[in-house]
């Protein structure tokens, strides 16, 4: 390996097949479906998951058997277990089914951020101000993040600069003072190239470096730049990187985009930087398969395409 290239040691891997792949499927899932695939995914390891989202049933009619989900994994202590929530009413359902980390969104392009959650990026943020200071006054110590969506592209605006995604990051994060949070640029459309996510993240830690704010890439793969993006956040400050065993996917609020980038593609990837996530390869594509299988669903994976025994 090149002696200038200095690959991180460890990378923490969300998987997000059961929130952003999901919400993907038109048909509603049976529960025990959901469950099954989320327990395979643990079976292989990963300790991060994007359980799903408390957002309006009208909206997104697929999470609206969220509680039940969270509730069939209240005992796995070791996870990490995360939910999607656009504003108070969904932090609060969140939190009484005892979910430990919110993952707030909003993007930055004004015409998604209504499409997605009907409200402009302003009202988003003063969503995130009530957040914020419900979490101040929690007793059990509950971590936030922040999905900061159409980070590099919005489908109906075009493409986003650093300059766009700073502003709303900037009062953000003035909103989130004495909070820890992880930010998470959000390639919502998958359209992004590395140079431009290594220039997002050059420029956006030159201006928002701090100890308590950690770094994650939320990609999709839809123009095929996914595992080069992913990689190209890691070496410019990412430690934390999304991704969809199987590559199930697309938001329903961005025509055209496809799913996250497959997890077992991007672990592939960074084994061979000998980047530690703590997934086994094998059993997570015993996990993609069992996403794969699902009716209604959009997968998009290289690895499931390469025959088994070529994998060891
Ligand atoms: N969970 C459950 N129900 C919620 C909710 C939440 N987080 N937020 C609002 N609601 C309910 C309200 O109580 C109200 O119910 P009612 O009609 O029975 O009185 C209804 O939803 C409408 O509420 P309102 O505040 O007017 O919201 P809205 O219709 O403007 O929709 C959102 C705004 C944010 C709730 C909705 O667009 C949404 O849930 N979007 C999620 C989008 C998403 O998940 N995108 C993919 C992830 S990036
Ligand atoms: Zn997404």
């Amino acid at each position: 390996m090149n002696s200038t290239f200095h690959p991180p040691k460890t990378v923490d891997i969300v998987e997000v097949a059961p929130r952003d792949g999901f919400q993907s499927i038109h048909e509603l899932l049976p529960t025990a479906d959901k469950i099954h695939c989320i327990q395979t995914l643990i079976d292989s390891g990963i300790t991060r998951i994007e359980i799903g989202s408390f957002v309006s049933s009208k909206a997104i009619p697929q999470m609206a058997d969220i509680g039940d989900i969270v509730a069939a994994f209240s005992d796995h202590t070791g996870m990490r277990f995360s939910a999607l929530v656009p504003n108070l009413k969904g932090a609060d359902r969140a939190l009484a089914s005892g979910i430990k980390e919110l993952v707030f969104v909003a993007s930055v392009s004004e015409t998604h951020n209504q499409s997605n959650v009907r409200q402009s990026v302003d009202s988003s943020l003063e969503g995130l101000k009530t957040i914020a200071d419900r979490l101040r006054s929690e007793k059990d110590s509950v971590r936030l993040r922040l999905d900061l969506g159409t980070c590099f592209d919005c489908p109906y605006e075009g493409e986003i600069q650093w300059q766009q995604v700073d502003a709303v990051l900037g009062k953000a994060r003035d909103i989130c003072q004495g909070i820890e949070l992880e930010v998470a640029l959000c390639d919502t459309t998958g359209r992004a190239t590395p140079y431009q996510v290594a220039n997002h993240f050059t420029r956006l830690r030159e201006r928002h470096g701090s100890p308590s704010l950690k770094w994650a890439f939320h990609g999709h793969d839809t123009f095929g730049m996914g595992v080069a993006n992913a990689l190209f956040a890691v070496q410019h400050g990412a430690t934390t990187l999304d991704a969809s065993a199987a590559g199930l996917g697309g938001c329903p609020f961005a025509p055209g985009a496809t799913g996250n980038t497959a997890t077992e593609d991007l672990i592939y990837a960074l084994q061979g930087g000998h980047i530690e996530t703590g997934v086994n390869l094998p059993l997570l594509l015993v996990a993609a398969d069992a996403i794969a299988a699902l009716p209604g669903g959009q997968t998009a994976s290289h690895l499931r395409n390469v025959p088994r025994e070529r994998m060891s």
